[in-house]
């Protein structure tokens, strides 16, 4: 049930200050560059360009 009462679901993107997007909810992840197809409850997904592991967020924002 979503968080207004009906039974719509969302998804939640999150910016992070100076982080990552914070993705929460329903979602499918394809990265075919890495042949990723992921169903994650919670990602972490890059948006500095530094991360080694792209296109999750591998703490190199910190850096
Ligand atoms: S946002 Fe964390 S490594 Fe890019």
């Amino acid at each position: 049930m979503g968080t207004d009462g009906n039974n719509k679901s969302f998804t939640l993107v999150e910016v992070i200050d100076g982080g990552p997007l914070k993705i929460t909810g329903h979602l499918i992840l394809k990265d075919p560059k890495k042949d990723i197809t992921a169903s994650p409850a919670e990602v972490y997904l890059c948006r500095c360009g530094h991360s080694c592991n792209k296109p999750y967020c591998d703490k190199s924002h910190n850096c």
